[in-house]
């Protein structure tokens, strides 16, 4: 119900805007707007299929890291991590710089990483992002 109910502001938020076949994407995709922030703030580390690269940039796709603790996949988003982690066996010891994204852009894009390339990690709302970024 809320998925359902947050869908319909998104679409209702983007009916106001002028592109009409941004319209279409968001009518069939609910992560659409989730995928554009990733389009625009990580893919160019965490790839287009969320694999990452070995040793270099965790994946997203079937992180366990990712899956395990959502307040903390969440600070990420917001903030960046720095630090030793283990992700799926492998070892990263690396800097993520906060990406400045809004609460609305870190709850969109959360949503997306959750919910593709095979991971079900669930819903994140405004709510959980606040208390995270506050
Ligand atoms: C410039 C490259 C870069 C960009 C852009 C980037 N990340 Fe990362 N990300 C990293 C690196 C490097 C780490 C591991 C940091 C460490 O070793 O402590 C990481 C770690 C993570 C992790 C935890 C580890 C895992 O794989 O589960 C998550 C979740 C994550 N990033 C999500 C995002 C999201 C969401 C965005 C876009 C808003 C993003 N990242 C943008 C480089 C990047």
């Amino acid at each position: 119900m809320k998925i359902l109910s947050s869908f319909i502001l998104l679409s209702i938020f983007f009916a106001c805007g002028s592109n009409p076949s941004s319209d279409e994407a968001q009518a069939s995709n609910p992560y659409s707007a989730g995928e554009e922030v990733y389009e625009n703030n990580c893919i160019a580390c965490h790839q287009k299929n969320g694999e990452g690269v070995v040793e270099a940039f965790p994946p997203l796709a079937g992180s366990d890291y990712l899956l395990a603790d959502k307040n903390r996949a969440i600070g990420i988003a917001a903030n960046g991590m720095s630090g030793e982690i283990t992700v799926n066996d492998v070892k990263y010891n690396s800097v993520m710089a906060s990406q400045g994204l809004t609460k609305e852009e870190v709850r969109d894009v959360m949503n997306y990483i959750l919910n593709s390339w095979g991971n079900d990690g669930g819903e994140v709302t405004l709510k959980e992002v606040e208390a995270v970024m506050k």
